[in-house]
């Protein structure tokens, strides 16, 4: 079982529609008996809250489902998880200012899979509805390049 926690600040736009993002291309593939799936905040602003509403919009558009509780990373999440995605290096500081020494556990930016190149997942929470729309094209392309690289690494 190949274990995915996708991080950003809040939990509640970016991370859990990676998420459902993932999964769902899990579900294509008849792959989904192979991985774990969860996602999670630095912050504990919004813990136990539902997806924004923006983030539940953008996903029903591209016919995801998207159910997921806002949760925060903990220190257990680094035994737990064999990759960890950060949507931001802000995100990404702040991961690594947790992590206490568990050298197996990958940490990426979830854009060094883009190949655009650009770092950031931008936050689009204090934005428009067009940040959501944004976001959900960056990480789609995003995800399905990380897929490709964990489907050659671990043989699927
Ligand atoms: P997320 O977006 O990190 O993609 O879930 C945010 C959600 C909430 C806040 C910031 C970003 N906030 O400041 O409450």
């Amino acid at each position: 079982m190949i274990k995915i926690l996708f991080v950003c600040l809040g939990n509640i736009c970016r991370s859990p529609l990676a998420e459902a993002i993932f999964n769902s291309k899990l579900e294509r593939l008849s792959l989904q008996d192979k991985f774990i799936v969860d996602s999670a905040g630095t912050a504990d602003y919004h813990i136990g809250e539902n997806p924004d509403a923006r983030t539940i919009k953008v996903a029903k558009l591209n016919n995801l489902q998207i159910i997921h509780k806002a949760r925060q990373i903990t220190t257990m999440d680094f035994s737990e998880f064999d990759y960890i995605l950060a949507m931001d290096r802000s995100n990404l500081e702040n991961i690594e200012t947790l992590q206490d020494g568990n050298n197996n556990i990958k940490i990426l930016l979830i854009r060094e899979f883009d190949k655009k190149k650009e770092l950031d997942v931008p936050d689009p929470y204090y934005g428009g509805k067009d940040g959501f729309k944004i976001v959900y094209s960056i990480l789609d392309s995003a995800i399905e390049n990380f897929l490709q690289f964990l489907r050659k690494k671990h043989n699927l």
